[in-house]
């Protein structure tokens, strides 16, 4: 079964119907969702939903838009989070300088923080980066040895996919391959191994055609995983197999 492996059903737009969203998941095809937190408040919302849904999951852990939030105090929190039944991974975490919301030094800082946090409680990592991807590559190689986890929504070259293969990480794929202004990633999705593909939405976000614009939900990652098959030459069920059992591993679910 499709197993979502970034979701923010914590979002505002799924207050109108998000249990019966929810709810409507196994009939759709969708086994398992990682609930990502992005901020503080995200976190905890991400806790409540793991603890409401047998096959909901969290991931703890801010964003870099949100790391101005993070202080010792709130950093302890997350850590006490991490230990929570049904937290998988440290996420989403990582660099952003498309929208700079927080000065580059802070999160930097906290990259490398909740990288560590990730490493002290055994835990893989969820990773954001965009546009800051050599900055992003630089602090995984020096920070993140011996960890494992996603880079969500990959946004980078085939090379880079490649690298991040080889540190034994997986590439988180998303609505963006169905894109017709998709190519970059639909060569990624040509050239990764499928072992090293997991699947995605960032729901609400990046709704695959022919929803793009609309709000997304984990149903619709059957158009990514017939994209995937299309590109790769093979069945969407096997698309759908793999990516499940690799999305197990690396949570360790
Ligand atoms: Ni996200």
């Amino acid at each position: 079964m499709i197993f979502d492996t970034h979701a923010h059903y914590d979002d505002a737009q799924f207050d109108n119907d998000r249990d019966t969203l929810l709810k409507s998941m196994k009939e759709n095809g969708v086994g398992t969702i990682v609930n990502v937190g992005a901020s503080l408040e995200g976190c905890r919302k991400a806790l409540a939903l793991a603890e409401k849904y047998s096959f909901v999951y969290a991931a703890v852990g801010i964003h870099p838009d949100e790391t101005g939030s993070l202080n010792e105090e709130t950093f302890a929190l997350l850590k006490n989070w991490c230990r929570e039944e049904k937290v998988v991974a440290v996420g989403e975490i990582g660099l952003d300088y498309y929208w700079d919301k927080q000065p580059r030094e802070v999160q930097k800082k906290w990259f490398v923080r909740q990288l560590a946090l990730a490493k002290e409680e055994g835990l893989p990592v969820n990773i954001h980066s965009r546009e800051a991807a050599e900055d992003t590559f630089q602090i995984m190689k020096e920070h993140a040895k011996g960890l494992n986890g996603i880079i969500h929504c990959f946004s980078g070259s085939r090379e880079l996919a490649e690298e991040y293969v080889r540190l034994g990480f997986y590439i988180g794929i998303g609505g963006v391959v169905t894109f017709k202004n998709g190519k970059k990633l639909k060569q990624v999705a040509k050239t990764v191994p499928l072992t090293s593909i997991v699947l995605e939405t960032d729901c609400p976000y990046l709704a695959p055609e022919p929803y793009r614009g609309k709000r997304n939900q984990s149903a619709y990652i059957r158009y990514v995983a017939e994209e995937i098959a299309r590109i790769k030459e093979i069945s969407t069920e096997e698309v759908i197999k793999q990516t499940e059992q690799n999305a197990r591993k690396v949570y360790g679910l």
